[in-house]
């Protein structure tokens, strides 16, 4: 009898203190508190006991009883509060969810690639407002009020003298109006045109704007300098091509033309980019000495560079949210 008592004594705690779920919970009490557990068993022993050893195991017993009762009790408690499902009830062999992890946009994957490339050479990155003032947008630019320039920008205007950006050169001017050369810099953003939503336009898009001003800046070096990112973009064996053109902050101007060849189709020349020397009157705008300093400019339309890149050829798949078109990148 003593030795059941003190092998129930030495086993029941170490053996419920190791328990973590209900069946292991349930084939404990069999063992120890069920109708045939240990316990009852010292019950039923108890019963043939010599009448004067009674007294003593009586107690004994009860106090045992009660004691392991409570401790499996609370025991109990514990593992229906961690958790109402037993591991049978689940099924191990279903197989998993899949989740669908999110992903960078393709015009944001392609805008990090403008900024580090002009990080590694040194410029710097800087934003600006998207609602300007008619200022900004033209006037300091060299677009005097009812000059014919103006009509290459569709503008929306929100108020008389407010409107959404066209292009993101008003950057340039508060850069330069806050800061003294020399100022190498890029500046990102939104632009906002009010044209006719088609393939090829789209009533907003990004560009990356970039500036150099120093004393000694000259148009070889921009030529360089978009030569690298063109190569950079698309190839060294790129074919691109520098055209004169008009802007009125720059003087002379150019756009950059890369080659688009379709498989299959013909191909064609597409723009980029426009640039230029920025217009000496530009610099008088912004207290900059025209006579001491110089500078080069250039605005590239980001959906334009990733359009040639990947060859879409609908400048809304941008913007639709299509997930078919967005997971391919
Ligand atoms: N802002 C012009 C546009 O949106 C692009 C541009 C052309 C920017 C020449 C420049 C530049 O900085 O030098 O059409």
């Amino acid at each position: 009898m003593q030795n059941k008592i003190d092998d129930i004594q030495n086993h029941f705690e170490k053996e419920l203190n190791l328990i973590e779920n209900s069946d292991q919970l349930e084939e404990f009490r069999v063992k120890y508190l069920g109708r045939n557990g240990s316990i009852s068993e010292l019950f039923e022993e108890f019963k043939s006991l010599p009448k004067e050893e009674k007294p003593k195991y009586g107690k004994t017993l009860n106090v045992l009883k009660n004691k392991y009762q409570s401790l499996f009790d609370s025991k109990k408690e514990e593992i229906s509060a961690k958790s109402t499902v037993s591991k049978s009830d689940i099924d191990f062999t279903l197989p998993g969810r899949e989740r669908k992890l999110g992903r960078t946009h393709i015009l944001t994957q392609t805008m990090f690639e403008i900024k580090a490339f002009f990080k590694n050479l040194g410029f710097s990155i800087h934003e600006g407002p998207e609602l300007e003032s008619d200022y900004y947008n033209f006037e300091a630019l060299n677009f005097p009020a009812d000059h014919p320039a103006r009509d290459m920008q569709d503008t929306y205007f929100v108020a008389d003298d407010f409107l959404m950006r066209t292009h993101t050169s008003p950057v340039q001017i508060r850069l330069m109006k806050n800061s003294k050369p020399p100022i190498r810099a890029i500046m990102p953003g939104k632009v906002y045109r009010n044209e006719a939503i088609s393939a090829k336009s789209y009533c907003l898009f990004h560009q990356v704007e970039g500036l150099f001003v120093d004393t000694d800046v000259t148009f070889a070096e921009l030529k360089g300098t978009l030569v690298a990112f063109a190569k950079h973009f698309y190839g060294k064996d790129v074919k691109y091509r520098f055209r004169a053109s008009y802007f009125p902050f720059t003087e002379p101007s150019a756009e950059v033309d890369v080659w688009w060849q379709p498989k299959g189709k013909e191909g064609k020349w597409l723009e980029i980019l426009g640039c230029g020397m920025v217009d000496p009157n530009v610099l008088e705008n912004v207290g900059i000495d025209s006579e001491k300093y110089v500078g080069y400019a250039f605005g590239m339309g980001v959906e334009r560079i990733a359009l040639l890149r990947y060859g879409i050829n609908d400048i809304r798949l941008f913007f639709d949210n299509d997930n078919r078109f967005l997971t391919q990148f």
